[in-house]
């Protein structure tokens, strides 16, 4: 594949969506089935074996010379946030393909494998990394209970999608594997505007997240005076002007309020209930945590003074996470033998990598985002710079073939 061919592939499998006319795929829902189909087709053209673990991730083998070797993961995911743009994981399982397809059916000393992860953004369940913690062997029964906005549970979903939850065991990943890649769009505008094509990731800031449910009375519109309301909505939105505010004033602390659900949720009713979630990154973990605890005791302290009841229930609690200093450096070594400048960078976005550094080698290769646009349509790559992952990439996997003959 050229990047072209590799950049209309993504722009295509951007189609496979829940919602027409956007590209909206969530954790095992309809539209990756057709995702696994159409990638299943180009693994197994370029000589791969193919299958759909039990967490519903794709798993694409290219197996190499010998039946001992040691394995090395090349991946990302394939589930989106809503309204996605094209690139955002795809563009790193599609990046896996193509590098296979240009050994051009020559095995290595290594096997390759190339996982499309299930799910990584947390978007349906709101659990993220369900897929590569699979591979982790680190996702509890406890988390397969949580249900999605149907009633579904996760438990549930991988039944419907025709997998077996008893056979999770089966996702974590082989006992001889070695080392994970991961090629990722930025998401940000450093390498854009540093007129940069690619950046080494040294580290991943780490991020919490928790639903903030704020709970009054819900009661008429018109009859029920200002002074005898108990307006669960207003205390949430004193409280996200609180978190605005905050992360304002804390450095390097990033703070988002991405949905808020109002209940009953109609004009001439006051909410009596309000759900807000709520995204926390930083560098440090400490000033994370402790930026999670002034937050959530301002939500706990407005509903005191509102007569509001307040629960806050934690969803993630991931640690920053550094990159593998010794795959790192021959990552570097690789880009600079492609004749491309080398610039280290920490990830503000979260990724497949983080969980996998707790158990295996892991490097990441961003390429730059124009205009720094993600999680958005009009999400776009450059070819050039498409270009220059693969061919870093093939100069990793010619570097890791020598150092295993
Ligand atoms: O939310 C994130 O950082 C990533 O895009 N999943
Ligand atoms: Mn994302
Ligand atoms: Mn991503």
């Amino acid at each position: 594949m050229t990047a072209a061919d590799v950049i209309a592939c993504c722009r295509d499998l951007a189609a496979c969506s829940e919602e027409p006319g956007m590209t909206t795929r969530r954790f095992l829902t309809a539209p990756m089935r057709h995702v696994h189909a159409r990638l299943t087709g180009l693994m197994e053209a370029v000589g791969m074996e193919v299958h759909v673990d039990a967490a519903g991730n794709l798993r694409g083998l290219y197996p190499a010379t010998r039946a001992d070797a040691w394995r090395f993961i090349i991946g990302s995911h394939l589930d989106t946030v809503r309204q996605a743009g094209a690139f955002d994981g795809v563009l790193g399982v599609v990046l896996g393909v193509a590098l296979v397809g240009r050994l051009g059916g020559r095995r290595l000393p290594v096997a390759i494998e190339v996982i499309g992860f299930s799910e990584e953004e947390g978007v349906r369940f709101g659990i993220p990394f369900i897929g590569s913690r699979a591979l982790a062997g680190t996702l509890d029964a406890a988390v397969l209970e949580h249900r999605d906005d149907d009633g579904c549970s996760i438990r549930e979903a991988i039944v419907a999608y025709g997998l077996d939850p008893a056979a999770l065991n089966q996702a974590i990943m082989e006992h001889r594997t070695g080392g994970y890649l991961e090629f990722h769009i930025e998401q940000g505008p450093v390498l854009d505007t540093l007129q940069l094509p690619l950046g080494v990731v040294t580290a991943i800031v780490g991020q919490s997240r928790f639903l903030v449910t704020f709970v009054g009375e819900a009661n008429h519109a018109g009859t029920t005076p200002m002074t005898s309301r108990r307006d669960a909505l207003a205390g949430a939105a004193e409280w996200i002007a609180r978190v605005e505010h905050e992360a304002r004033r804390i450095p390097e602390l990033v703070a988002t309020v991405g949905r808020v659900d109002v209940l009953p949720g109609a004009a001439n009713v006051i909410p009596g209930e309000c759900r807000a979630t709520l995204d926390l990154r930083h560098r440090v973990n400490s000033a994370r945590k402790a930026s999670a605890r002034l937050l959530t005791d301002a939500a706990r302290q407005i509903g005191i003074e509102r007569g509001l009841t307040v629960y806050v229930e934690p969803q993630l609690d991931q640690d920053a996470v550094h990159m593998d200093s010794s795959l790192r450096t021959r990552l570097e070594a690789a880009v600079l033998r492609c004749g491309y400048p080398v610039h280290i960078m920490t990830s503000g976005a979260g990724h497949d990598a983080m969980v996998l550094a707790n158990e295996l080698s892991t490097a990441m290769l961003f390429l730059r985002t124009p205009r720094g646009v993600s999680h958005h349509p009009d999400e776009t790559v450059r070819e050039e710079d498409v270009e220059a992952e693969l061919k870093v990439g093939g100069a990793l996997l010619d570097d890791l073939e020598q150092a295993s003959s």
